[in-house]
């Protein structure tokens, strides 16, 4: 048989729990393993006690307890027991025994560090900011001969009268793309210069669609969109170009065979996307976007790379699509979230921002 305690304890999650007093009665392993603390120092502890450096985490169970707040993934930092820190994701809830009276709260931490290291180092922020700046006066300098180059392949088209038609055309084309991608190495080396504005996030994502969608026939593409969705405050420009990106990376995971797009909107309570204590009113609502392929999906190890400029798999990809849509989303106090399995395809998630009913703006 296997028993309650057995499950708990072998959760990949710590959890915590708690009695009316605010004394800690369970303490699993994983708990154990992501604070550091032992067991034996934490049962019968209390709460303020065991984590009197994160104060935040005893309030939230506090507030569990007391008026029965839940709180979901809410993402903080825990001080380990003998050095740093640690990120964690918390979500909490009441218990109530049988005869349904309070008999206290649980705390589900999970080991978020994980997740959010290809945000971390700041030897990797300073590289990628060198990068940047080398990126665009290279971008710069090639831009002016290569608009050279092509129109003398016009040129000579012209003058060798069809002949050299062959030719000159793939120089165009070829002086095109380049073009494109050096672009696109200005945007992202760019200071942004956002115009933001109130925007219907569903017609962005319409003309996305539509346009990758007729690029690949052979593919399905579907759209689920809440239509409760507030306006996102953001850059129409900049979003579409994020939203591309992404709609065309999992077009392209698919292959030419077929396979299938879904794009979905919903509204998140964006707790865990916060500071702690910074959860003021309505300030943690988002609007999600959330593109999923059945693809080939990204191996675990390469998930932090496919961010780095220029980081690429494909023959013909130039590796920035990845590297200037979590730039542009930052920007916009949003956040990208990638789920994948290799195999069975990818679910990309970008969180933006909503425009709050005390912000609007009568039309
Ligand atoms: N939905 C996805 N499924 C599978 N792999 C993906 C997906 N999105 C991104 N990738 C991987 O991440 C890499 C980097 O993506 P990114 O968009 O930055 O560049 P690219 O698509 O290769 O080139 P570009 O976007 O400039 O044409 C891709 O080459 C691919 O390996
Ligand atoms: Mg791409």
């Amino acid at each position: 048989m296997v028993s309650y305690e057995d499950i708990v304890e072998n959760l990949s999650e710590g959890v915590i729990a708690v009695d009316t007093g605010m004394s800690v009665v369970v303490c699993n392993q994983a708990a154990e393993k992501i604070t550091g603390f032992s067991r034996s120092l934490a049962l019968g502890k209390a709460l303020s006690e065991l984590f009197a450096r994160d104060a935040w985490l005893v309030d939230m169970v506090g507030k569990t307890l007391a008026e029965g707040r839940l709180f979901t993934e809410y993402g903080g930092k825990l001080h380990l027991r003998f050095s740093g820190t640690t990120d964690v994701g918390i979500t909490t809830s009441r218990v109530f025994g049988a005869d349904g009276v309070l008999s206290g709260a649980i705390a589900l931490i999970r080991d978020t560090s994980g997740i959010k290291s290809f945000e971390a180092g700041s030897l990797r922020k300073e590289r990628l900011a060198y990068i940047g700046t080398f990126a665009a006066s290279l971008a710069h300098e090639i831009k002016n001969p290569l608009m050279g180059i092509r129109g003398a392949a016009q040129l000579l088209s012209r003058r060798s009268a069809g002949e050299a038609d062959e030719y000159t055309r793939v120089i165009v084309s070829e002086a095109d793309r380049l073009n494109l991608i050096l672009n696109d190495m200005l945007d992202f080396a760019r200071p942004a210069r956002l115009t933001r504005r109130e925007l219907n996030i569903h017609r962005v994502l319409d003309s996305v669609v539509l346009l990758v969608s007729e690029a690949a026939p052979a593919q399905t593409f579907t759209r689920e969109y809440d239509p409760s969705l507030p306006p996102v405050f953001g850059d129409e420009g900049q979003l579409t170009q994020v939203f591309l990106n992404l709609v065309k990376n999992a077009s392209e995971a698919l292959g030419e065979s077929g396979g299938r797009v879904e794009v979905l909107t919903r509204m998140v309570t964006g707790f865990h996307l916060l500071e702690p204590g910074r959860e003021a009113e309505g300030a943690g609502k988002m609007a999600a976007v959330e593109i999923r392929d059945d693809g080939c999906g990204i191996k675990d190890e390469e998930i932090e790379r496919i961010f780095t400029p220029f980081y690429t798999t494909k023959p013909k990809g130039s590796g920035l699509g990845m590297a200037v849509s979590l730039k542009i989303i930052k920007e916009h106090g949003g956040y990208l979230k990638i789920d994948s399995t290799p195999g069975e395809g990818t679910a990309v998630s970008v969180y933006l921002p909503v425009v709050r009913p005390a912000d609007r703006v009568e039309h």
